[in-house]
């Protein structure tokens, strides 16, 4: 429950796309937002107020004289509560209005009134995004503070492909949550590593680990959300890297080491989430190991490079986190690991608190002491990692 008790005013303007704000609502919700759907006139000629009604469990307003506002003040209520206004769809005559403070519906006028941030989810048309008037009402609304999420580009619902779609629901709710979020490593560039690594035996099979990447990716997200650039270098895992993270894709150690190893001198933080492999064979076969080769087939390990140790002996490397997933004597071990690579923080778990599942238990370790966290779920863990880190690079 991101969202939870944050009050999010839902615009929704004229445009074929106000049936996505319909599951928007949806997600938004689930994620804990109480959510006040304001539609102009033109989107009701696309979805009725019903569907939103039933949807958030709120009345619908559309109209500035609502009578059920017993002042006769639906702009100011409505958009003085809310602790965001989100508007998508956001028509080209919408944002044409916001952008010259015009106030002629409801909407508008609550947009006007409002003392709370507004993002914008523009949806419309090629041609319509296209065309310099809307270019400049978009500028001038970005230059006012407004943020501005998307357009995407892609097919459209006349037909045509370009940019002018609105963002899918799912991204708009990611948008809206990371919003929210402490820009605590703004300007920051953040390198990390996660899942597993393959070494391969032969071209179909390899020695690899349960990793799922699931703490990994949770840590990309947190700190992309909390302003930095992230790059992730990561194993073969099943998920969608998470938005505005720039994923690069490996499968054995030795090609980590390398990606990140390019990429190291420029990075500010570099975080070690992967479950690399410790060796890798020696001896993989160009071809696959048939069991009429003869005999029991011989696998040589040899030592991989150690990726975290490697990036914290640059002369003037980026601040080096690594992970300690342990099965017992976790603070001994972890301590141990990060003397050893000589890193100024570490976080150590045990597999059985959260290898593969959703929700883990963080110890960190630095030089200041022990600091245990809740269990909690991973999302919330690499959010209270990523202020730790804030924390000790500006000490
Ligand atoms: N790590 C790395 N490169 C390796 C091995 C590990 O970057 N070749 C990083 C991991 O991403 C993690 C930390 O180092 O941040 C884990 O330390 P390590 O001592 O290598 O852990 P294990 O491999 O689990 O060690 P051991 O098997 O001895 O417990």
């Amino acid at each position: 429950m991101e969202l939870q008790g944050k009050r999010i005013v839902l615009g929704v303007t004229g445009g074929i796309a106000a049936y996505k704000a319909a599951e928007l609502v949806r997600l938004l919700g689930k994620q804990g937002a109480e959510v006040q759907v304001a539609m102009t006139e033109g989107a009701t000629h696309f979805v009725t107020p019903t569907t939103y009604q039933a949807l958030s469990g709120r009345p619908v307003f559309t109209d500035q004289w609502d009578a059920r506002m017993p002042n006769a003040m639906a702009h100011i209520d409505l958009s003085r509560q809310a602790d965001c206004i989100v508007v998508a769809p956001a028509s080209a005559d919408f944002l044409a209005r916001a952008a010259h403070g015009l106030a002629d519906d409801l909407l508008t006028t609550m947009v006007l009134a409002r003392d709370c941030p507004l993002l914008v989810a523009p949806a419309m048309n090629r041609q319509m995004w296209e065309n310099p008037a809307t270019q400049r009402n978009v500028a001038q609304l970005a230059a006012d503070g407004v943020t501005i999420l998307g357009p995407a580009s892609g097919e459209q619902a006349c037909g045509e492909v370009g940019a002018g779609r609105m963002l899918e629901p799912e991204e708009i709710l990611e948008a809206v949550t990371a919003f929210f979020v402490p820009k605590v490593l703004a300007g920051r560039k953040v390198l990390m590593t996660a899942g597993p690594t393959f070494e391969a035996i032969d071209p179909v099979r390899g020695i690899t680990n349960l990793s799922s990447g699931r703490m990994g990716y949770a840590v990309a997200r947190a700190a992309r959300q909390a302003g930095a650039a992230v790059t992730l270098v990561s194993g073969p895992v099943g998920f969608d890297a998470p938005q505005g993270v720039d994923r690069v894709n490996v499968r054995s150690a030795l090609d980590m080491h390398g990606e990140v190893m390019a990429r190291a001198a420029a990075a500010d933080i570099f975080i070690g989430v992967a479950a690399v492999a410790d060796y890798r064979v020696a001896n993989a076969a160009e071809h696959k190991l048939k069991k009429d080769d003869g005999g029991l087939p011989q696998i040589a390990l040899i030592e991989n490079p150690d990726i975290l140790a490697d990036v914290a002996a640059l002369p003037n490397g980026p601040f080096c986190v690594g992970f300690a997933a342990e099965s017992r004597n976790l603070e001994a071990y972890a301590q141990a690991k990060r003397r050893k690579k000589k890193i100024p923080l570490i976080a150590g778990n045990l597999i059985q608190d959260g290898f593969g599942g959703d929700d883990n238990r963080l110890v960190l370790f630095d030089d200041r002491g022990t600091h245990p966290l809740a269990p909690a779920p991973k999302s919330v863990l690499a959010r209270q990692l990523v202020e730790h880190i804030a924390q000790l690079i500006t000490y």
